[in-house]
């Protein structure tokens, strides 16, 4: 056999898939797992796959396997497993040889290791859709050094999704942790996506009494719809699924508090000390974090519930309400990415990153098409004042409104698509209160204040309180 293109280490669902992925599109692939036995079974289960696959049992085989110089694709657990494993390979690399770490992984961690002048070439990779877009295309945002990338681009751009247009979703983000670090973002805003879906699904449920199968017949009606996207379809299929135990849904028998591994975290975090607004994604990330407290929201409700009420409302207006949290979301996402390539001296192009999204990862959607042309018309403008996505708030912002009051005032949570809400009317309000919080801050600390009418003085002539 020649040698392989390729290497990959870690054959667990999602390297697996990806290394079926890279073979199929023609590319050699050298495999390598910790656990020989699952190398072993990769490449008796990889059917007419198989030629092109060549199983490896030690790291010193797999690199001898790969054509130099060498690309190397790691599918680890992020944290301290990449690094372990960039050590291991350390003394059997030429410095030529590329790393790519494809995990979900910390984008500081990627800037670190960047900067931490390994003994080969390193990229950070950015890889999305779950173990089918693995297989079959996912959504690939690639971190690091021009050229490294540009090494392996035909690769990445064979195993990528395609969008409509035939543009492979594979692209270079910018350099040292540029990848992961939107991939990153990818996640926040697919924390809120799903939150907003469940909100809505909520009201449905429990404030319009529909049965699961009926919710599901509404996400399928919307999917042919503005809001036609991939987390869409998948919510109208996993409402309309009956549970094979009971043949109840499956929604109803399944526990309500929601696992994480992390990534809507980060971008929360990251968010915070970029002074970037993104509400809808913290509301998403706490709305998790409260979900996992099962016994304590049982408690609150034997002392506080009286039960959400039924709710007056549409369904045309949560569909609406659901049109404007979604842009709502995206425009503070797209605002993050935008304040963190200044931070950090990346040039994250913002249409690009709306292209790269279309297709193969989980925030797929019909919608992303219009951001992307929109940013491209002014990518430092807010999404929410592009003429596009203003008309179509103008015209969903009233059911988003009347959908949160109505909710809040019958004892529905539905925090993330409340702070869209919040978010936007700061947004829209050319004198905001914050004067009041510049008093208090000169007040009690001397720390001054602007005035409107730009004269020298910057303090005020606050009198001793009793
Ligand atoms: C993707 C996903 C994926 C993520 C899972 C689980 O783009 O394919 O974002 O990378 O790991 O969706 O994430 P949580 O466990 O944090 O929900």
């Amino acid at each position: 056999m020649t040698q392989a293109r390729i290497g990959l280490i870690g054959l667990g669902t999602m390297g697996a898939a990806l290394a079926l992925n890279i073979a199929e599109k023609g590319f050699p692939i050298a495999v390598w797992n910790r656990t020989t036995e699952v190398t072993r079974r990769f490449h008796a289960e990889a059917g007419a796959l198989a030629e092109r696959v060549i199983p490896t049992e030690s790291l010193a085989d797999l690199v001898a396997a790969i054509a130099p110089p060498r690309a190397i694709i790691l599918m680890v657990p992020a944290g301290q497993a990449v690094d372990d494993q960039i050590a291991a390979l350390a003394p059997l690399l030429d410095p030529e040889d590329l790393v790519i770490d494809a995990g979900n992984a910390n984008f500081h961690d990627t800037n670190r290791r960047a900067a931490a002048g390994l003994p080969m070439r390193f990229l950070g990779m950015g890889v999305s859709g779950g173990e089918e877009g693995a297989r079959h295309g996912p959504a690939i945002m690639g971190g690091g050094a021009r050229a490294d990338w540009d090494r392996v681009a035909p690769i990445m751009e064979a195993i990528a999704a395609r969008a409509e247009d035939g543009t492979p979703c594979a692209t270079w983000m910018g350099e040292a942790g540029a990848g992961h670090f939107v991939k990153t973002v990818h996640n926040g805003i697919e924390y809120a996506d799903m939150q907003m879906i469940a909100e809505i699904y909520g009201l449905m449920r429990d404030g319009m009494a529909m049965p699961a199968p009926g919710i599901g017949e509404t996400f399928a009606t919307w999917n042919q719809g503005p809001l036609k996207s991939y987390l869409i379809e998948i919510s109208a299929a996993v409402s309309r699924a009956a549970d094979p135990l009971t043949g109840a849904p499956m929604l109803d028998v399944i526990l309500d508090a929601a696992g994480q591994k992390g990534t809507g975290r980060w971008t929360a975090i990251e968010a915070q000390h970029l002074a970037a607004p993104i509400p809808v994604i913290d509301a998403a990330v706490m709305a998790r974090n409260v979900s996992a407290r099962v016994t304590e929201r049982k408690a609150g409700e034997a002392r506080f519930g009286a039960g959400p009420q039924p709710l007056d409302l549409a369904l045309t207006e949560l569909e609406a309400a659901l049109i404007a949290g979604k842009i709502l979301c995206y425009a503070q996402g797209f605002a993050m990415i935008e304040a963190a390539g200044r931070a950090f001296g990346w040039q994250l192009d913002l249409p690009g990153i709306a292209r790269v999204w279309r297709a193969g990862c989980i925030i797929r959607s019909a919608m992303l098409n219009d951001m992307a042309a929109a940013l491209a018309e002014d990518p430092s403008r807010n999404l929410v004042l592009a003429p596009f996505f203003a008309q179509r708030l103008e015209a969903t912002i009233p059911a988003l409104r009347r959908v949160v009051a109505t909710a809040l005032l019958n004892g529905h949570g539905v925090p993330a698509l409340a702070a869209g809400l919040g978010w936007f009317d700061l947004m829209r309000t050319g004198r905001g209160t914050a004067n009041m919080i510049q008093a208090q801050r000169d007040f009690f600390g001397a720390h001054g204040f602007d005035r409107l009418d730009g004269q020298d003085s910057h303090h005020g002539p606050w009198g001793k309180t009793s």
